[in-house]
């Protein structure tokens, strides 16, 4: 049974949320929610997710998923602001635990803070097979981007997190702390072996001047034009590829606030004596 997907753009960190579901009343799953953060303030706010949650409460779905395709490094994410609002479970790859080990020595974070992924209600298995009242979902890692990044398909449509862009866009860069470029290149041509009319949905778009976002693009579009993988790269020229290339991009705005949330799962840190929470700022590290 082919979902239908719901898509929603954050402009400020150019994301895309999706919602995918079967019909008016059923179950669904959301992926990859943004919370807003004014990064001058310190503040947070839901206008991000409103549209969203209005979305899901129109349609009167029931939330069972609250997924993330990977601990995402330019927004934080909503997902325990949309499970106290709508319930569900939120839910990623058994690896975020490596994930959790490198930035809990970054970070230095208290002690209680223990790299296990307990802090989700469900660590996804590579190659696990869940449900979504009657959609079937697979589940399959797609490492490179982060070593916990996990792709998922729905029937037709594969949410393909940070792996491929758009077409004129490219891919996902592999220099954070675990990322890897072979790794990636294979979990990009495991995606493009699906048959060529399967959907793509992305993570992102950064789309050049004059062209509108794209949410999705196919398996066929992607090994024709896909301006860094196309049918014909070899893994050396991509791994070439993508070493200049990451070597001239900035760190994300948002990557020191965002993966302190995203790797607890959305929760803010503990509160101090004061009940305040408060983020770091590692000197010289990143
Ligand atoms: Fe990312």
């Amino acid at each position: 049974m082919n979902p239908i997907v719901k898509s929603f753009f954050d402009t400020a960190t150019a994301t895309f949320t999706y919602v995918v579901y079967e019909k008016e009343g059923s179950s669904c799953a959301v992926i990859d929610s943004v919370l807003h953060f004014d990064q001058r303030s310190g503040r947070t706010n839901s206008s991000s997710v409103e549209p969203v949650v209005a979305f899901i409460e129109s349609m009167k779905l029931r939330v069972e998923w609250i997924l993330e395709t990977h601990a995402h490094a330019d927004h934080l994410s909503a997902a325990q602001l949309i499970k106290k609002q709508l319930g569900g479970k939120v839910a990623m790859s058994q690896h975020i635990q490596k994930v959790q080990t490198t930035f809990k020595g970054i970070f230095n974070l208290e002690g209680s803070f223990i790299p296990n992924g307990s802090q989700f209600d469900y660590l996804i298995q590579d190659d696990e097979q869940l449900l979504c009242g009657d959609l079937i979902f697979q589940c399959f890692g797609v490492p490179g981007h982060t070593p916990a990044c996990m792709a998922y398909q729905f029937s037709d449509s594969i949410f393909v997190g940070d792996t491929l862009f758009p077409p004129d866009v490219g891919t996902a860069r592999c220099d954070f702390p675990g990322g890897d470029a072979s790794s990636l290149y294979r979990s990009i041509k495991r995606i493009l072996s699906f048959p060529d009319e399967t959907k793509l949905y992305m993570c992102h778009d950064y789309p050049p001047p004059g062209r509108k976002i794209q949410s999705f693009s196919t398996v066929a579009l992607q090994r024709k034009d896909n301006i860094h993988i196309y049918d014909g790269v070899s893994e050396d020229e991509f791994i070439n590829m993508r070493k200049n290339r990451d070597a001239t991009l900035e760190m994300p705005i948002l990557i020191l606030p965002s993966i302190q949330i995203n790797i607890r799962a959305g929760h803010f840190p503990p509160k101090e004596s004061n009940q305040v929470s408060y983020l770091k700022l590692p000197l010289n590290i990143l």
